[in-house]
């Protein structure tokens, strides 16, 4: 009998690539996601790539009772793999408050399901925003949390702290993946990021650039202290990413975890810089990408990259894809919107 799996944000771009994952290695999975920032045809990708269907339960984590509904309706569910949030560092800058009720709430709503109905297992998407500036690069997972740089960090240190506190008075399991900077597509270009709106993150910034959805792009600042004066981050294909999650749950429904609460960086270990990353897209596509040196900004991580030891030793991962790998993933998987724009951009009006 396969486990189920409870994940929120399943239509978003890390859990959708995840319940792949969890399908191609046994798992029976249900979803929930509310599809504010999501597209709930993505789920026919997963079913094209993994030949199964996946229930999406449209319910906004924020109303507690929809959200209870869910468990009564799943009362086999082994664990919970939690993405569901909000998570552009530059908006949460402009608009904290949205984001410490949308991403502290759903959790809190969550989490006392979790309690109530005695889930055993619970593996939070966290992030390397938790750091905040870091002194000194890599980061482990023992680097203590600097003031996060931005309210979107903030809700990430919480929701830790939440869950720490909760972990230590109920005798349920759980795993805090912090990840880096997930990037690309899934390598059959059958899903992949799909901003809402005009994308805040870098790589679905050049690839639109470089396929004329937007007309030129800004490298946000170029005068930091690194070799190139642009930010260093650490890059992680997604893909990467969905596979730590399998193996996290399975780490804990096989009872390999050694405490109530485990944290585990989820990075390749290799400082890029902005620089660096495009010209690493330059290269897989052949093109010259217009972009222009502008202004810092605000909130912005001068450096940071992972020691992820922890998840190599005691998950048992090992990233495959290559920088080249995630920038020509995401360029074919732009490629392919721009064919398929109706599809995503028909009936859900709200992707334009
Ligand atoms: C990366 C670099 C920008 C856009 C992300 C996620 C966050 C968390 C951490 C998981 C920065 C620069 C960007 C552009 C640019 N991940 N940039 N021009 O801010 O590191 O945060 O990783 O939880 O959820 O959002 O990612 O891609 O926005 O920025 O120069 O048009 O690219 O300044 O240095 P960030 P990002």
């Amino acid at each position: 009998m396969s486990k189920k799996i409870l994940v929120t944000g399943g239509c978003g771009y890390i859990g959708s690539h995840t319940i792949v994952d969890l399908l191609e290695n046994g798992f029976e999975v249900v979803s929930v996601d509310n599809n504010s920032r999501s597209n709930p045809r993505i789920m026919e990708g997963v079913e094209k790539i993994t030949g199964k269907k996946v229930k999406n339960y449209k319910v906004d984590l924020c109303n507690f009772d929809d959200t209870y509904a869910i468990f009564q309706e799943n009362e086999d569910i082994s664990g919970i793999i939690h993405f569901a949030a909000y998570k552009a560092v530059g908006e949460s800058v402009e608009n904290p408050l949205m984001y410490f009720e949308n991403n502290l709430v759903s959790l809190i709503n969550l989490l006392k399901c979790v309690q109530e109905f005695q889930l055993p297992h619970f593996v939070f998407s966290s992030s390397c925003t938790v750091y905040g500036n870091p002194d000194e690069v890599p980061v482990t997972e023992k680097t203590p949390p600097k003031p996060a740089e931005s309210p979107y960090g903030y809700t990430k240190q919480m929701g830790e702290q939440i869950i720490n506190e909760l972990f230590k008075s109920i005798p349920l399991h759980c795993i805090l993946l912090r990840y880096f900077n997930p990037v690309g597509a899934h390598p059959s270009t059958l899903i992949g990021e799909l901003p809402v709106g005009k994308p805040a993150n870098l790589v679905p910034v050049i690839t639109q650039t470089a396929i004329g959805k937007l007309p030129q792009m800004y490298v946000h600042g170029d005068d930091y202290p690194t070799r190139d004066g642009s930010c260093v981050r650490d890059y992680v294909h997604v893909s990467d990413i969905a596979h730590a999650h399998t193996l996290a749950i399975e780490y804990l429904v096989n009872n390999k975890n050694q405490f109530p609460c485990e944290v585990f960086n989820l990075g390749l270990g290799n400082g890029v810089t902005v620089l660096e990353a495009i010209k690493a897209f330059e290269k897989v596509s052949g093109l010259e990408l217009n972009y222009t040196i502008g202004p810092r900004r605000p909130g912005d991580v001068i450096a940071i990259y992972a020691d992820n030891n922890l998840a190599r030793t005691k998950l048992g991962w090992s990233p495959n894809y290559s920088l080249e790998d995630m920038m020509l993933t995401a360029w074919k998987w732009e490629q392919k919107l721009k064919i398929d724009e109706k599809f995503y951009n028909g009936k859900f009006s709200q992707f334009n």
